[in-house]
């Protein structure tokens, strides 16, 4: 109903799933390549996080109002697929691009994070999506401070994508997220500036732009929860848990393994 606020133990929680749903992405980045399906990947994760890291898979048998149950552990989006692929076990093949989604809940706190994987050798476009979208998310991530407004984030991240004619999918949105996987606010990335909710100290939100390379508009497929583009063309994806400090943000979910942010989020 309201934005929760976390404080002291509870950031240490946040912390900790969120560094454990990142060091997922890490355990499985050796295994995406030509040959392996995706419920392959799903059953790696998902003993990883069950026997190693003792936490919970968030999506499995997830149900949020109007889905079925989820029914895996991970989501794997290929392609033209734009969000909540589901595993399977068709093959990755080279060139294909996939986000890997993971989630996982480690005493009570969930950690939320995706990444984009080239399998193979990927075409120039292919890899320029990822690259811009990478780019996107951490446009919108060094926004946040006490003081700005979500539709801050939205714009940036908008005005950024739109400006090198890429679009950005308008239906599913970033979120707030603590004990439950979708808390308020929602994140949208798109918007106006000085819009929406003004972020305060302890706030904990995902910012995870879907990107298309073509129009923005998205469909729904017959299995309940796999988005693909209308006009089938790639979609990207990169998703981060981030908590607003006093003076600015904390990435919860980075790991050994996490890609680098860009120079502009290192480099004053
Ligand atoms: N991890 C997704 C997100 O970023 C949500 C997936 S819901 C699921 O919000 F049920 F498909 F896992
Ligand atoms: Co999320
Ligand atoms: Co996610």
């Amino acid at each position: 109903m309201t934005i929760t606020i976390k404080t002291g133990a509870e950031i240490d929680g946040m912390r900790l799933a969120g560094r454990l749903a990142s060091e997922v992405l890490d355990y499985l980045t050796p295994h995406v390549k030509p040959g392996v399906s995706t419920e392959q990947l799903d059953k790696l994760a998902h003993d990883y996080i069950v026997n190693e890291q003792q936490a919970i898979p968030a999506p499995l048998n997830y149900a949020p109002p109007g889905y079925t149950p989820y029914p895996k552990s991970i989501c794997t989006s290929i392609n033209h697929q734009v969000c909540h692929g589901i595993p399977n076990d068709r093959p990755l093949k080279n060139g294909d691009i996939v986000n890997i989604d993971v989630t996982v809940i480690k005493n009570g706190w969930h950690g939320d994070t995706s990444r984009m994987f080239i399998v193979g050798e990927g075409s120039i476009a292919a890899k320029r999506l990822c690259a811009l979208t990478y780019e996107a998310m951490w446009k919108g991530i060094v926004k946040v401070k006490p003081g700005i407004r979500l539709g801050d984030i939205g714009h940036t991240i908008q005005t950024f994508t739109e400006n090198q004619g890429f679009s950005v999918v308008r239906e599913f949105c970033g979120h707030g997220i603590g004990q439950k996987f979708h808390e308020e606010p929602q994140v949208l990335h798109y918007g106006r500036p000085g819009t929406l909710e003004e972020l305060v100290p302890g706030m904990t939100f995902t910012i995870e732009p879907m990107v298309n390379a073509g129009r923005r508009e998205i469909k729904e497929t017959g299995d309940g929860w796999t988005i693909v583009t209308k006009d089938r063309s790639l979609s990207a994806q990169w998703e981060h848990t981030v908590l607003v400090t006093e003076t600015g943000y904390e990435v919860l979910t980075l790991s050994a393994g996490s890609p680098p942010p860009p120079d502009f989020a290192t480099k004053g």
